[in-house]
């Protein structure tokens, strides 16, 4: 792979799925980003396929393989949408390697918090369960609206997606859980319902409600390359940071 010089070596883990193929489409609209490896599961036939291809856009050269170590030398940031199985391995390479990560899978299993503490003393790491624009305002807005309405409204979450996720509730509902439980109190009780089935990107709402009246709070993304542009916009933010763990309220400035 030829590099230009000042462009930041991408990693793409998870590369043949759904996020994975979105970030190649989009990643063109990010001249200072340039694909250094693509990384897919091990028993995949879609080993040793272009990845650009793959994804339904130009050829690009970098064909999808397996082995995230080798792929991480020279890299300078990582962006892993695959599964949470191999999340902590991923984590670990990353921070062996000093190469920034930004961690989209989500599900992530209880040893995880552990594994990524330890790692953000080493990189940069960005964990977030959703990264469009719409839903880090949104977790403001539960934040706020948990805080302001009493204790007598009960908060619900309900989110939708489709056939193939694999996570329930989503990780996405949780952080939204995360950001009400910010507001109204640790203590405070959240209930979750989910929906699967379709092709449904991403819908999730929040409702409050109490006596006598009932706020609702929503957001539905319709296209996964929402998710794939902040990710590459996130991605470039994180290179210029120092390590530490960071959330995506960091990245647009927010506190
Ligand atoms: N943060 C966000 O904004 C956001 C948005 C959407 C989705 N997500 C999350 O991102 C993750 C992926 O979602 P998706 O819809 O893209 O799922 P997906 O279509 O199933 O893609 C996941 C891909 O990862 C591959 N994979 C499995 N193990 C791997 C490994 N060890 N190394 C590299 N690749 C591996 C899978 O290959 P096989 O098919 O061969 O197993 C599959 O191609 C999920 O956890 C989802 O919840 C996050």
């Amino acid at each position: 792979v030829t590099v230009a010089a000042g462009r930041t070596r991408l990693v793409i883990i998870g590369a043949a799925g759904r996020m994975g193929t979105s970030l190649m489409r989009v990643l063109e609209q990010f001249p200072q980003l340039q694909l250094h490896a693509a990384i897919a599961a091990g028993a995949r036939a879609v080993l040793g396929r272009d990845s650009g291809e793959l994804a339904g856009t130009a050829p690009n050269g970098v064909r999808l393989s397996t082995g995230l170590g080798p792929a991480l030398r020279g890299a300078g940031l990582a962006l892993d949408y695959s599964v949470a199985t191999a999340s902590a391995a991923t984590v670990r390479a990353c921070a062996t390697a000093g190469v920034p990560l930004l961690l989209g899978t989500t599900g992530l299993g209880p040893e995880m918090p552990a594994i990524l503490e330890a790692a953000a003393t080493q990189i940069p790491l960005l964990v977030a369960a959703n990264t469009s624009l719409g839903v880090a305002v949104l977790q403001e807005l539960v934040q706020q609206a948990a805080a302001s309405l009493g204790e007598d409204f009960d908060i619900q979450i309900q989110e939708t997606h489709h056939r193939g996720k694999l996570d329930s509730p989503s990780g996405t509902a949780l952080a939204l859980g995360a950001a009400a439980l910010a507001g109204r109190g640790p203590t405070a009780a959240v209930g979750y319902a989910s929906l699967r089935g379709g092709d449904v990107v991403g819908e999730h709402e929040i409702h409050f409600l109490g006596p006598g009246e009932r706020l609702r709070l929503a957001h539905s993304a319709t296209d996964r390359s929402v998710f794939a542009r902040g990710a590459l916009r996130a991605g470039c933010w994180l290179v210029r940071q120092g390590p530490g763990r960071y959330r995506m309220a960091d990245v647009l400035g927010k506190k």
